[in-house]
């Protein structure tokens, strides 16, 4: 992927995120969404999976037919939103392998720290996709590609419902060789790290937590 980040403008994603966004949509309708929206976002995300070809026989005749090369794409949710997102792509793709990165923030530092993480063996030859619905400061999305690549993930690439200017400018600064796949670019985070206009908290809103 060239770009470091890609909007998808499909008409079906913006539609379906409007509705995301509206806080009269219920939990069961966001929850609907968010796996419908994931995977058309993962449609995109995934455009440059490595090919090699098998051969088949179809009804007619023997074909060499094109088949997924490489090892199992890895799949990481960074919680725990980023579980929200994880069986929309595996509906996609069954066999993908499944990891979690599970971060808190210091209440004095500010930093992310790390409570569980937990990846799939042979990050190195796998293509690995970071799932969280939000990308706001991009400090905890950060901290989770830090982790990966110290795990010796270095195909990775970041799936997110909606990003911040702020967010893809921290994400860019440390990780430039990380493409992000989004729904929108968002206007700005308020003073309390939330995206706006946004879609208000999305672990909340998918778990019905609030
Ligand atoms: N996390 C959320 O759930 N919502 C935001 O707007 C920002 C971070």
């Amino acid at each position: 992927m060239s770009d470091h980040l890609t909007v998808v403008d499909h008409p079906l994603v913006q539609h379906k995120l409007t509705l995301m966004r509206d806080k009269g949509t219920s939990t069961a309708g966001f929850r609907r969404l968010l796996r419908e929206l994931t995977q058309l976002l993962a449609y995109e995300i995934t455009r440059e999976m490595p090919l090699t070809t098998t051969t088949i026989d179809t009804p007619m005749e023997e074909m060499e037919a094109p088949i997924l090369a490489g090892k199992k794409l890895a799949l990481v949710s960074i919680l725990r939103a980023g579980n929200g997102m994880l069986d929309g792509v595996l509906e996609l793709i069954p066999s993908a392998r499944v990891g979690f990165v599970g971060l808190y923030r210091d209440e004095e530092t500010l930093q992310p720290v790390q409570y569980y993480f937990k990846a799939p063996e042979g990050l190195k030859d796998r293509m690995v996709i970071a799932v969280d619905p939000m990308l706001a400061t991009g400090n905890s999305s950060a901290a989770a590609i830090d982790l990966l690549k110290e795990a010796g993930a270095n195909d990775i690439r970041f799936l997110c419902l909606l990003a911040s200017p702020e967010g893809v400018a921290r994400m860019k600064d440390l990780h430039p060789d990380v493409p992000i796949v989004t729904a929108s670019l968002d206007r700005e985070l308020n003073d309390k790290g939330y995206i706006l206009p946004g879609l208000g908290d999305a672990g909340d809103r998918m778990f019905g937590t609030k």
